[in-house]
Parts: C-alpha cells; sequence; structure tokens
C-alpha cells in the first residue's frame, strides 16, 4: 500500500489532470481533498479531451474508485452534469466507482450569487472563477454551511429556507438582488432532485479510505489550484479559500500522515497564473502572448486568458518546501521550442536588496523585480521524445537543472497534452 499526493508548484493549471491520470495507471483509488469545481482538470486520451471540475481525474480508467473527500465543496449540479456526461460516454456505469463524502459542504445558488456580487459590487476584485468557492467555504468554516449529507435529509427545505433568510440581508446591504420567495422555492425543488440522484454515491468516504488502506490498495490523493493560490501559503488575499498544499490532503481526506509516503509537485516549464493578483515574472510583451497562444493558456473553467511568464525557481522553491515534494514533473516542455534563451528566476529583488525566499508578504511579491539567469534555449518537436537522451540537450538540461535547483527527483517530463506523450522516469507508486 502506498499514499501518493500531486500537487499543483505554482497558480494552477500546471496540468495536474494529465499526471493523475498517468499515475492512475498504478493506484487504485483517486481522492480529491480540496477546492471544487474552481478546478478544470484537462485530460486527452486518444485525441478525446475530458475537462473534469470535480470528479478525479483517475476516472478515465475503467475498474478505479473515485472519491470527493470531505474537503471539497461540491456544487451538485454541476457534480451530476459530470457524472451524466460521463455515464453517456459508457464511463462511471456503477455508482459505487464514484463515492462522495457526506461531509463534504454543497455550495448553493446563494453562494453563486455571493460570489459573482463581490466581484461586481465591491471595490477590490480577487478574479474568482465565481463559482461560490470562497462563500461556500466561508459557511463551512462558520459553522452553518450545509453538507451533502443534509441534502438526503427530509428537513432540507426548512435548512434551506434558514440559510437563504440570512443571505438575503448580506446581499442586499451590498446592494446586490436578493433571492425571491419563488426563487427559493425553486431552488429546493431542484436540489431534492440532485440530491435523489445523488444519493447512491453519498457515503462515509473515511471508511472507505480506511478499508482500502488496510486493504493493501494505493491511493492517489488529487491537489487542485496551485501552493500560491494556498489560502495559507499563496500570494493572500489573491488565492482561493482551501489549503491546496500537500498537507491538505489529510484533513481533506481524512487520511493521517502515515497514509501518505510521496508528494509529486507539478509544475509547467514556465509560469502562468489566471486572476488578480502579484506575478513576479509576468511577461507583458509579445513573449508573453506568443506563450500564450502556443501553449493554449485559457482557463479551463472560465476560458479566460491565463497570464504567462518565464519560469520562477524562487517561487519553485517554496511549494517544493512548503509541500514536502520529492518528485518533480515538468509539464509543458515542448511550449518552450524554438525560443532562446530562456530567462529563468533565481532570486528577486526587493526594494534594491536581493532575496532569494519567496516574500511571506504579498505586498513583497508585488515589488518584487526577477532576477533572471538565461538558460540555452532548443528547438525542433519535442512530442515524439520518450526517454530524456530524445530530448535536445539543451531541453534535457532545462529539466534536469530544474530538479537540481529543487532537490528533487525528475518523475516525469511531459511533451504534450495526450495521455502517452510525455517521458515516464518514475511512476512513483
Ligand atoms: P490542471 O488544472 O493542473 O489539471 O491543468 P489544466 O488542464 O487546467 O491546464 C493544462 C493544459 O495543458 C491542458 O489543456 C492540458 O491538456 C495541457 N497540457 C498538459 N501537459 C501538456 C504538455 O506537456 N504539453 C502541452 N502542449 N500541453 C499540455
Ligand atoms: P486548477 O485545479 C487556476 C484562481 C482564480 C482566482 C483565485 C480565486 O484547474 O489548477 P476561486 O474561484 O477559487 O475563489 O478563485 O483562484 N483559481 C484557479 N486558477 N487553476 C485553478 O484550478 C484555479 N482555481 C481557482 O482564477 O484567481
Ligand atoms: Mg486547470
Amino acid at each position: 500500500m502506498a499514499g501518493v499526493v500531486c500537487v499543483g508548484a505554482q497558480w494552477g493549471d500546471e496540468g495536474k489532470g494529465k499526471v493523475v491520470d498517468l499515475l492512475t495507471e498504478r493506484a487504485d483509488v483517486v481522492v480529491r481533498f480540496q477546492g471544487g469545481n474552481n478546478a478544470g482538470h484537462t485530460l486527452v486520451v486518444a485525441g478525446v479531451q475530458t475537462v473534469l471540475h470535480l470528479v478525479p481525474s483517475g476516472v478515465l480508467h475503467e475498474g478505479k474508485t473515485c472519491v470527493i473527500g470531505n474537503g471539497v465543496v461540491v456544487d451538485p449540479e454541476v457534480l451530476l452534469h459530470e457524472i451524466e456526461s460521463l455515464q453517456a460516454r459508457g464511463l462511471l456505469k456503477d455508482p459505487r466507482r464514484l463515492a462522495v463524502s457526506g461531509q463534504a459542504h454543497v455550495i448553493l445558488d446563494v453562494h453563486k450569487r455571493i460570489d459573482r456580487a463581490r466581484e461586481q459590487y465591491l471595490p477590490r476584485k480577487i478574479g474568482t472563477t465565481g463559482r461560490g468557492i470562497g462563500p461556500a467555504y466561508e459557511d463551512k468554516v462558520a459553522r452553518r454551511g450545509l453538507r451533502m449529507q443534509d441534502m438526503l435529509k427530509a428537513q432540507w427545505p426548512d435548512l434551506l429556507r434558514e440559510r437563504i433568510a440570512s443571505v438575503n440581508t448580506y446581499l442586499t446591504g451590498m446592494g446586490a438582488p436578493s433571492i425571491t420567495g419563488a426563487e427559493l422555492e425553486e431552488m429546493i425543488a431542484r436540489t431534492r432532485r440532485h440530491a435523489q440522484a445523488l444519493r447512491d454515491h453519498v457515503t462515509d468516504t473515511v471508511f472507505l479510505l480506511d478499508q482500502a488502506r488496510r486493504a493493501g490498495k494505493n491511493i492517489l490523493f488529487e491537489g487542485a489550484q496551485g501552493t500560491f493560490l494556498d489560502v495559507d501559503h499563496g500570494t493572500y488575499p489573491y488565492v482561493t479559500s482551501s489549503n491546496t498544499v500537500a498537507g491538505a490532503a489529510c484533513a481533506g481526506a481524512g487520511v493521517g500522515p502515515t497514509a501518505i509516503q510521496r508528494v509529486v509537485a507539478v509544475s509547467k516549464a514556465y509560469t502562468t497564473r489566471v486572476g488578480e493578483g502579484p506575478f513576479p515574472t509576468e511577461l507583458h510583451d509579445a513573449m508573453g502572448q506568443r506563450l500564450r497562444e502556443t501553449g493554449a493558456e485559457f482557463g479551463a473553467t472560465t476560458g479566460r486568458p491565463r497570464r504567462c511568464g518565464w519560469l520562477d525557481l524562487v517561487a519553485l522553491r517554496r511549494a517544493v518546501c512548503l509541500s514536502g515534494a520529492d518528485a518533480l514533473v515538468v509539464t509543458k516542455l515542448d511550449i518552450l521550442s524554438g525560443i532562446g534563451p530562456l530567462p529563468v528566476a533565481v532570486a528577486y529583488e526587493v526594494d534594491g536588496k536581493r532575496v532569494t525566499e519567496f516574500p511571506t508578504d504579498t505586498d513583497d511579491v508585488t515589488r518584487a523585480r526577477p532576477v533572471y539567469r538565461e538558460h540555452p534555449g532548443f528547438d525542433g518537436e519535442l512530442r515524439g521524445a520518450r526517454t530524456l537522451a530524445e530530448l535536445p540537450p539543451n531541453a534535457r538540461a532545462y529539466v534536469e537543472m530544474m530538479a537540481s535547483e529543487l532537490g528533487v527527483k525528475l518523475a516525469l517530463v511531459s511533451v504534450g497534452a495526450g495521455r502517452g506523450e510525455e517521458i515516464m522516469l518514475d511512476p512513483v507508486f
């Protein structure tokens, strides 16, 4: 039995979906432990693209169990839609293959309303995905949230009515329209239908994972978002509302630290970010545009163009430290082909001082000017490479430089979006 956590080492969209799909080959159970449908994880198998927002990225492997843990916030409508579209493709026929924690908090319509109203009416914008993630986690921590198991109860309409009454006060205070009685009744009817349809999936996932662990199964924990979107460790307040670092897998799935043996950090060969917030190596020029176009850097959830920039070793070192990563996955190396030389941030300058540690104060990150070291570029088609030796020498040197700078073992180098377009060095399980 082994437990492996896979997390994003940057600001999300590192290619975790593809990596989890690959690592599932040797896993028995794949678990999401935080975030919600703010995530968009893309898998490309035999030319067919699948974008998953809530269902774990192991789902394309028949016979593996997928778990949505207690730490996830679940939009029942989105989950149902995702299940139905997978079923329409002949997947997930057996409801036992997808287990959803009864303790996972529910994202209600009102959470989405509040999320969007804040982005529209309040002066400071985070650039959220508008999926209600923050407000749902706020209710959870404030001890007034509703959980998946509550949806199955006879008193669900009363629980919902009670919640909406206090939310309306908040919405009107912001200048946003409140929820009408008719809307509330429609919401009750709709969520009742969702509850019926999801009933067979809702279970005690802590027990399920414990059974799997005792039976010697391999468990893969799938992180969403990325290290610098972590609510504690990220560029606060320009973050998401959950802990995204590897340690969050324990509380968010209900396992102890002894259930985890390895941690995989996933990084692009360059950097991207969606939404607001500081990004020291961001490129505002034609090169940024080129990375966005060549890398198809548009959000898998909202379609927003991603901000693009050079690789940032200062940030990555911090990410490896925060998650205790011992394995590195580099994705999208192919996108850097034809560009050269390649600047890589090795330090920042903050108010004239050189710093090599990622600042804890977001104001300092905002003022940080990257100090670059140039790495020789490389050319040619990389997508066919299956061994490091098949890469152009400078491309190989680039990924080996990343692993050595970060002090972690290189586990995988991805050279294309498709399953199979990678160099597998260490399957981690
Ligand atoms: P995630 O949120 O971390 O799962 O990443 P996303 O799916 O949001 O974004 C990563 C994008 O890059 C997706 O469109 C993937 O299909 C694509 N991708 C992943 N690895 C590679 C790669 O090595 N090369 C290329 N060209 N695309 C990749
Ligand atoms: P995956 O799992 C990239 C960003 C949003 C915004 C901030 C807060 O696909 O890597 P939220 O809706 O969570 O309150 O938004 O976090 N964000 C992501 N950026 N990838 C993601 O997920 C993200 N999930 C949230 O753009 O800046
Ligand atoms: Mg994504």
